[in-house]
């Protein structure tokens, strides 16, 4: 049985990447509103992954016995001033991300419990890989500046991202 205190802090976790989810989910609705559905799918892919993480806690938390307690999950913001603007929130967002799975991990070592320290391994390289990805896109957005046919051409391989669920 896990701790109340890990307890606690999963099911805060829960939370935040459920906002995560909305946060990109909203993102992607804006950049489909200014004519980049390429980057929209990218983003709602994102939303996607953000979920399979909430589920990943939740299922974690239920197998060692805890219990789930979802709270409201915060508003995102609706309006955006544009695609460079998104990416540095998106990746301003992982880092935070990644300090929050960073806490979980300090608490597990904490509480000397191996198996939520063995499970949350995934969740720090798999942030490791989040801002990476976050990183790459700004900095092709920097690249392709204000050309048009840049954008054009990112927003078609953007558009390539498919989901896949994690293991
Ligand atoms: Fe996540
Ligand atoms: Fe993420």
């Amino acid at each position: 049985m896990i701790s109340s205190k890990l307890q606690d802090a999963i099911n805060e976790q829960i939370n935040k990447e459920l906002y995560s989810e909305y946060l990109y989910f909203s993102m992607a609705a804006y950049l489909e509103r200014i004519g980049l559905p390429g980057f929209s799918i990218f983003m709602r892919v994102q939303a996607q992954e953000e979920h399979a993480h909430a589920v990943k806690f939740y299922d974690y938390l239920l197998e060692r016995q805890g219990k789930i307690v979802l709270k409201a999950i915060d508003a995102p913001e609706v309006d955006f001033e544009s695609p460079q603007e998104i990416f540095e929130k998106t990746y301003e967002h992982e880092q935070y991300v990644t300090g929050l799975i960073n806490n979980l991990m300090t608490i597990s070592i904490k509480e000397n419990d191996y198996a939520a320290q063995s499970f949350l391994k995934w969740f720090i390289d798999e942030q490791v890989e989040e801002e990476a990805s976050m990183d790459k896109v700004l900095a092709q957005l920097k690249l392709v500046s204000d050309d048009g046919k840049g954008m054009y051409l990112l927003d078609k391989e953007l558009g390539t991202r498919v989901f896949t669920p994690p293991v």
